[in-house]
């Protein structure tokens, strides 16, 4: 059994977590909001890539920092950046899906060493040596690939993205 001060602040937990889970709006809004909201993180993060309002851990969580001012074409919808960061293992095709979403996925075809690319108006993302289709969450929309494209979980903060990068 928990004591009071301990109730309130899961309590208190769990109200922000259920808020900033899955709310485009109020992910869009808390992005100015004066604390780093990292530090808020009370749910664990969603392994849905494509979901807004994801609250990324810290850098020590496998947290990695995408600056929106190294990538203007992300600030738009339907803009796609790749990303590759060696430093952090990361080779991944960030999108920005819908006002305010943002969806990363890896950049090379599960079925060969190609490229993919984002079709925004498609909403997927296609490879350019055998035709395979992926959504924007990775998974297989037609082949010959078999298996779907690693996503990332992807979170604002400010002016940043912050990627998921399993450890
Ligand atoms: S390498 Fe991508 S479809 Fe074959």
């Amino acid at each position: 059994m928990s004591s009071g001060a301990d109730g309130s602040r899961l309590e208190r937990r769990a109200v922000l977590g259920s808020l900033l889970h899955g709310t485009c709006a109020l992910a869009a809004f808390c992005a100015g909001c004066g604390p780093d909201w990292r530090e808020a993180t009370v749910l664990p993060p969603s392994t849905d890539a494509g979901a807004c309002g994801v609250t990324p851990g810290s850098p020590g969580e496998g947290w990695v920092e995408v600056k929106l001012s190294e990538h203007p074409a992300l600030r738009e919808p339907g803009g796609s950046v790749v990303v590759r960061l060696p430093e952090a293992l990361l080779d991944v095709v960030v999108m920005h899906t819908a006002s305010g979403c943002f969806a990363a996925v890896w950049h090379i075809c599960t079925h060969g060493d190609c490229s993919v690319s984002y079709v925004p108006g498609e909403a997927l993302l296609e490879c350019p040596c055998h035709g395979s289709r992926f959504g924007e969450d990775g998974r297989v929309l037609r082949g010959p690939a078999t298996r779907p494209l690693h996503a990332f979980p992807v979170g604002r903060v400010g002016d940043s993205l912050w990627l998921h990068r399993p450890r």
